[in-house]
């Protein structure tokens, strides 16, 4: 392996830029060139390449969003995308990839790799740290941090008002935002798509809960079946008419921002890994980690997200005391 070609692909997330500048640093030390591949696999199939020197990626450890810049390509899920990917590489002479994102970035990836039988090593790069190999994607931390504070915020508001507030968080098919920022902020009650709730549920929690404390907190999971904030405040509105209600979107401000610490560590450690795992001939992996390790976790099995991790019956009971 002489160079390697890094991209940004699918959603960002805080702390991309760090595992860029570990990749690219890395490379450095091994002796390797380091092609910096723009807009994800839209970049590859066009062949926006530049190259990466030490300099590139200074002073970009605590910048949110990716130099790189990403996209969800659609061109990448077709086979003459990939060909087109694959001459691309060969033309610059690029001999491995690192990707960096979350599940559709992956299983672009194993397709490509077994295709053409090219190393590709990724990276979990996603907020909603729904992957499996991993105990944290890049950028989770710093996503449920943007999250609790500005739900304190809305805490604040509520409690003067008395007001009963629906959040809704990021997590099309996760609720690990949800759930973590949700114990993390004292909510009432947490919605996540893992363990459906429904309006009966948060209605038998709202009636059983406090009825000294006005002012309440609802954490939805855009993800949840009840279909997001709006959706259960309308229901709210209807069965509850005595309280006042209000919703709020945080949207794509969980997506930017300076990455924490956890985040630009957990980055920092990876990017080495995956240059590393280059080295050592590892292919259609992503390099994560777990109880501290760093481990290496075929691509097929990292999309599965079969665990759920931290979404068990034990989390959720911790939920159910900590909400009275
Ligand atoms: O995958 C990360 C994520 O932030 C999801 O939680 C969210 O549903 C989605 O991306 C939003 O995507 P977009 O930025 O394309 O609207």
């Amino acid at each position: 392996i002489k160079n390697i070609g890094v991209l940004t692909s699918g959603g960002d997330a805080p702390g991309m830029n760090a595992a860029i500048r570990a990749v690219v640093r890395a490379g450095i030390y091994y002796d390797l060139k380091v092609t910096g591949i723009l807009r994800g696999y839209e970049g590859l199939i066009n062949g926006d390449f530049i190259e990466m020197d030490r300099k590139s990626v200074a002073n970009i450890i605590q910048r949110g969003g990716t130099i790189l810049k990403t996209a969800r390509s659609d061109a990448f899920r077709s086979k003459e995308g990939r060909i087109e990917a694959y001459k691309q590489l060969k033309k610059s002479e690029i001999d491995a990839l690192i990707v960096i994102g979350g599940d559709g970035t992956f299983t672009g990836a194993n397709l490509f790799s077994a295709e053409f039988d090219f190393p590709v090593i990724g990276l979990p790069g996603t907020i909603d740290n729904d992957l499996e190999g991993t105990d944290f994607t890049i950028g989770y931390d710093t996503a449920i941090n943007t999250v609790i504070n500005a739900v304190d915020k809305i805490r604040d508001t509520a409690e003067s008002h008395d007001r009963l507030f629906i959040v809704e968080v990021m997590g099309r098919d996760s609720g690990l935002i949800a759930l973590r920022s949700g114990i993390g902020v004292g909510a009432e009650a947490i919605m996540i798509p893992e363990a459906n709730m429904g309006v009966d549920g948060l209605v038998t929690r709202l009636e059983t809960g406090r009825k000294d404390k006005a002012s309440k907190i609802i954490i939805v999971a855009e993800g949840d079946e009840m279909g997001g904030a709006f959706n259960v405040g309308e229901v709210l509105k209807e069965k509850f008419p005595n309280y006042d209600i209000r919703v709020s979107v945080l949207g794509h401000i969980q997506r930017g921002g300076k990455p924490s610490c956890m985040d630009r560590v957990l980055a920092s450690r990876l990017g080495v890994a995956a240059v590393e795992g280059i080295i050592a001939q590892r292919t259609s992996e992503m390099a994560g980690l777990k109880n501290n390790e760093i481990v290496f976790t075929p691509f097929d099995h990292a999309i599965k997200h079969i665990d759920a991790k931290e979404i068990t019956p034990a989390w959720l009971k911790l939920v159910e005391i900590l909400s009275l």
